[in-house]
């Protein structure tokens, strides 16, 4: 049943580079191999967008890390679906966990945004996951289906072709605090379960779930192994160089 699912792994490099890091990255990307079962997409904050695209090759995905709802206008500081279609980006990451704390992203915003995003022809990396605080209250599932629903209540069964969901857990981002392959497991399990209950059984047996949260060489080998786990979505481990791609081979 996982067969059909190619397993995918995204570098999210944040707010962080410079070209000359840009350069290095995406040597170690062209030169590097891995294998054919997996797909890998990589998010460089926006001014680098470009040039990543047009130096890295064309089989790695290039994504940015939010976009706004309309595709012009004034909204001063932000970027659009369009300019990423005009620069080739197929991909972009909405809902990551810093949008939501920081820039107080709400569900329904980033339920529009995905909506938004999928209607204009992009690949969506949709995040979710609780805090600690709220999963030692046991809330976990509330939480994630709670945003997941705010997403999948304005999307079609057909646009779930271009979702791909990462569960990031917010106290393993950053931490150095990575979820156990049991807990990943059973976080993505239940999010399985709900697609299947409120999509339907095919969205729910075809649609990529990620983790995510300190994500590293040592961790994803396990990780991998796992029935449920469709990839990773790698943050600080993502802007070093040998260290992703051995991420990258810890699927074969
Ligand atoms: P991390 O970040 O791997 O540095 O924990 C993951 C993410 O936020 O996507």
């Amino acid at each position: 049943m996982t067969s059909s699912r190619k397993f995918l792994v995204g570098g999210n490099w944040k707010m962080n580079g410079s070209r000359q890091l840009v350069e290095t990255l995406v040597k170690a990307l062209n030169e590097g191999s891995w294998s054919n079962n997996v797909e890998c997409v990589i998010a460089p904050p926006s001014p680098y967008l470009h040039q990543v695209r047009s130096t890295l090759r064309s089989e790695v995905g290039v994504s940015a890390q939010n976009i706004w709802t309309e595709a012009k206008g004034a909204y001063t500081g932000e970027i659009s679906h369009e300019m990423l279609t005009d620069l080739s980006i197929k991909w972009v990451i909405l809902g990551h966990s810093e949008r939501r704390a920081i820039f107080k992203e709400s569900d329904e915003l980033v339920g529009k945004k995905v909506a938004n995003a999928v209607k204009a022809g992009l690949n969506v990396i949709a995040c979710c996951g609780e805090t600690e605080a709220e999963r030692d209250a046991g809330n976990t599932t509330e939480v994630v289906f709670r945003q997941i629903k705010a997403i999948a209540s304005q999307l079609s069964a057909a646009d779930w072709s271009k979702v791909v969901i990462a569960y990031e857990p917010v106290w393993a981002i950053g931490t150095g605090k990575v979820a156990t392959p049991q807990q990943a497991q059973d976080a993505h399990k239940e999010i399985r379960g709900w697609l299947a209950a409120n999509v339907s059984k095919e969205v729910a047996d075809s649609t990529r779930i990620l983790y995510g949260g300190s994500v590293s060489a040592k961790s994803s080998p396990d990780l991998q192994k796992e029935q449920d786990i469709d990839g990773f979505l790698v943050g600080g481990a993502s802007l070093k160089d040998q260290e992703f791609l051995q991420i990258l081979n810890s699927r074969l």
